[in-house]
Order: C-alpha cells, then structure tokens, then sequence
C-alpha cells in the first residue's frame, strides 16, 4: 500500500463550537491505483488530500504515506518525503509569484540538487501542457487555466510515487481538459504514478479504476469503476 488512512478525523475548534470536517476516515491506496474522490463543495476532499499528502494534521488518526508515518515525522522529514514522491496539485495552484513558470517547474528539482537536469525537465513539461510559449511569463501574466497547466507541470517533475490532484481540470475548457486527463493517466501507464484526484467532473471520475464518495466528511461508499 502507497498510502493507508486509518481512523482520520480533522475538527476545526472554534470559539464556542468545533467543526467536524473529516469524521472517521479509512481507506488505503495500493501502487499503481487511479482513485477518484468526490463529493458536494465543502465534503472535505480538499481537506482530506491535504492531510494524506502530509500539508496537513490531523486530529487523531494515523496516515502512512510511501511508508512513512506521518504523525512520526518532523516538517523537515515531511518536506523531504514530499519533494522526493510526491506531486500536489492544489485546487488554487499556488505558484510562487515572483518566478517564471519556467522557475516554478524547475523549483521542486532544484530543491532536490538535480538543479542540471531541471531547466530541460520543465521546458519539456510546459510544452507538454501546451505552454512552450508562455514559459518566462509570471503567474499574475497567465490566465487561470494556464495557470493550472504550469501547476501540473511542476508537480510531475520530480516524476512522483503519488500524485494529489485537487481539481486538476476546474478551470479549464474541454479541450484543454482531454490534454490535462491524458497526460495524468499517461503517468500512470508510463511510471506507474498513483493518482488520487480529486474531481466534480464524473465523467473524468469514471476514468480512475475506483470511486471515493464523501459526504459532510464520512466516506458514502467506496466502489470500483467497472472498465
Ligand atoms: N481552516 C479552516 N477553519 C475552519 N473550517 C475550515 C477550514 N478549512 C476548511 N474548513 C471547512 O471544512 C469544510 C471542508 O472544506 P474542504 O475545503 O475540504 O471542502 P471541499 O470538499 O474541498 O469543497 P469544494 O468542492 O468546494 O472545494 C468546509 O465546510 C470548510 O468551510
Ligand atoms: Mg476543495
């Protein structure tokens, strides 16, 4: 198992109330596998993939993760494991302001020391989402939906384990949308890359090999796609 979730709950105290987001979640990911997780806006998906991808703590439970133990691993320790098998896509992308998407691309293998072989990794990838032209623009230049390809492009470089999809086609037109889906299923053929995405879009959902249905933070049902 690549990932395993064990009785995870995430609760939000407020001043005279507490906020119970995730309640009891169990599930594990096996190498290889494509999930979907969906569910109504504010069902806790977003919530729930940040705790499994380690940007996140949980309330009580425990997450193992490429066989770390989360709960037991220093921030420093998370980093690392993040930036060696992990890839993130964020429903808000995320990109550091002040860089290139060329910059943010190459940023997560330059943090790994593999500074040489970055700039050719990140001008293949941009071109690969359709933005070899766009590579020296900041992200306040792009639009959302470019914006959202140069997130994807960042989080394949280091050519993750498991890759944390938030959204990953929310902001962008059909036909960007078949782009973005065949180049996340892509890396799953070719490295065998877990993907765990989080999606409204059912029809991409019918894709992945499995389906997670959240609702107000418990697991529904859980079910194989039949192929
Ligand atoms: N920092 C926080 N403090 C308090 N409540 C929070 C916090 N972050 C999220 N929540 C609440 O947790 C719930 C789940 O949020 P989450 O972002 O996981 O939903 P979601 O399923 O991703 O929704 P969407 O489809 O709209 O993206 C929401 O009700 C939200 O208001
Ligand atoms: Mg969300």
């Amino acid at each position: 198992m690549i990932l395993e979730v064990s009785e995870v709950s995430k609760v939000y105290e407020g001043v005279n109330r507490s906020l119970t987001v995730l309640d009891d979640i169990n599930f594990s990911v096996e190498e290889g596998e494509t999930v979907a997780i969906v569910g109504a806006s504010g069902s806790g998906k977003t919530t729930l993939l940040g705790l499994c991808a380690g940007l996140d703590v949980s309330s009580s439970g425990e997450i193992r993760l490429v066989n770390h133990h989360l709960n037991l691993l220093s921030e420093n320790d998370k980093a690392e494991v993040r930036n060696k098998h992990i890839g993130f896509i964020f429903q808000n992308f995320q990109l550091l302001p002040t860089l290139t998407a060329m910059e943010n691309v190459m940023l997560p293998l330059e943090l790994q020391d593999k500074a040489a072989e970055a700039g050719h990794k990140a001008k293949e990838l941009l071109e690969r989402v359709g933005l070899g032209d766009r590579m020296n623009h900041y992200p306040n230049q792009l639009s959302g939906g470019e914006q959202q390809r140069v997130s994807l492009a960042r989080a394949f470089s280091n050519t993750p384990d498991i890759l944390f999809a938030d959204e990953p086609t929310g902001n962008l037109d059909d036909e960007t949308s078949v782009v973005v889906e065949k180049l996340l299923f892509d890396l799953n053929k070719e490295h065998n890359t877990t993907l765990v995405i989080v999606t409204h879009d059912m029809e991409l959902a019918r894709k992945t090999s499995r389906i997670i249905r959240l609702k107000g933070g418990k697991i529904m049902t859980d079910e194989k796609v039949k192929a």
